[in-house]
């Protein structure tokens, strides 16, 4: 409502008010090794583009005189009712976006101030106790990389469930990072992996692992965690994964109703359908192509989505294909590297003005109204 009667009103907004420009703007922004890494993808970049494209060949139907003056967004993640289903994907290094380093406490105060929750990565610049601290009440989420030292593993998730992390994603299609042509060409990778330590350096598993303490021989730690960050997880390790916590367990990168399947039948509790933002494998399908067979296997469990949401138009489009609640990656990334705290606050409000307004002259006044029957295939 703010940014949209400040609009009206004649009122400059500080940042860009749509995402082309935000991005165009945060290209100028940040250093080009941290805008490579935040912008591009794997190979030629097909199915990044793909996930923007896909979203295109949707159309909602306008439904009049259904009394849409009131709309309830509000939505039950895992016993927590949020006031909207979107949330921010976890954004490895994301720190570095943010003028002073810290972008990842800038992400949880805007996750404090919105109350849409926020995944925090593995690879916080910061470690995770701190930015759980600077979520407020909003729930926030913890990302697994799973190392292959399965006593790392589990002190990582007993440390997030003691800072007071509501869920655990284990992203399953990053045991391998993906053929990034933009950041093999930028030298990106030694100086990007320095910065994303914090969690390692802070654990108490991984230290006892060391010769020397990470602040001796940050180069020795560093080799030591790329061992730890590959472990190719398979379906026998799934009764290993949930003794690990009592807390949700989200699969992130699943996109075939039998990997679904198999999840459910696992006792996982949510399913993440994404893929990583065309940022891991290129020539896929885009991960909106992939949710409503995902949603079907889900039968019922919540899922979660991203991958090329780019507007609040996509995020309605994501729920009426049957999301349960829609991320966002990079969007968010461009509003913190322009404006910290407030710039993602203003990408996350767009996104629910945009998607509000819609459901208000669309007239799907409640969630559950946003249904496949409300779309037309273009
Ligand atoms: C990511 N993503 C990601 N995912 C994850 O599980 N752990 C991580 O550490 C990261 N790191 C990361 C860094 C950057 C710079 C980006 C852009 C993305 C993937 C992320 O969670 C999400 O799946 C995509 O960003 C969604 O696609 P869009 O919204 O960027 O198109």
């Amino acid at each position: 409502n703010e940014i949209y009667l400040n609009g009206l009103g004649g009122v400059t907004p500080a940042l860009p008010m749509t995402y082309a420009e935000l991005e165009a703007k945060a290209q100028g922004a940040l250093p080009p090794s941290v805008l490579s890494y935040v912008a591009g993808g794997a190979g030629d970049e097909f199915t990044q583009r793909a996930n923007v494209r896909a979203f295109e060949r949707w159309g909602l139907y306008p439904r009049m005189m259904v009394g849409a003056a009131r709309r309830d967004m509000t939505v039950d993640l895992f016993g927590h009712t949020l006031p909207s289903p979107l949330f921010m994907a976890p954004v490895g290094v994301i720190g570095l976006c943010a003028q002073d380093g810290h972008g990842d406490l800038a992400t949880a105060r805007a996750a404090a101030r919105t109350g849409v929750p926020m995944v925090a990565s593995t690879l916080t610049v910061d470690p995770l106790e701190q930015v759980a601290a600077a979520y407020g009440d909003t729930p926030g989420f913890f990302q697994l990389y799973t190392p292959t030292d399965r006593d790392l593993a589990a002190s990582l998730v007993h440390r997030a469930e003691t800072a007071g992390f509501k869920g655990i994603v284990v992203t399953l299609d990053t045991w391998v990072t993906g053929w990034r042509p933009r950041d093999l060409a930028a030298g990106n990778f030694p100086q990007l992996r320095g910065h994303c330590l914090a969690n390692y350096f802070t654990d108490p598993v991984f230290r006892a692992r060391l010769a020397t303490s990470p602040e001796e021989d940050p180069g020795a730690a560093v080799l030591e965690w790329v061992g730890i960050f590959g472990n190719p997880l398979t379906w026998d390790d799934l009764p290993w994964l949930r003794s690990l916590t009592d807390l949700p367990i989200i699969l992130k990168g699943l996109c075939h109703p039998e990997d679904v399947r198999r999840a459910r039948d696992g006792g996982i509790d949510g399913i993440y359908c994404s893929n990583h933002g065309g940022r891991q494998a290129n020539g896929g399908l885009p991960a909106l192509d992939a949710l409503p067979a995902v949603v079907e296997a889900a039968d019922g469990l919540p899922v979660l989505f991203d991958s090329g949401v780019r507007s609040g138009a996509d995020v309605i489009k994501a729920l009426a294909l049957g999301a349960t609640a829609v991320g966002v990656g990079r969007p968010y990334a461009y509003g913190l590297a322009l404006g910290g705290t407030d710039g993602v606050v203003h990408v996350l409000r767009s996104l629910l003005a945009e998607a509000d307004l819609i459901m208000a002259v669309d007239g799907y006044p409640a969630l559950s109204d946003l249904t496949p029957e409300a779309l037309v295939r273009l």
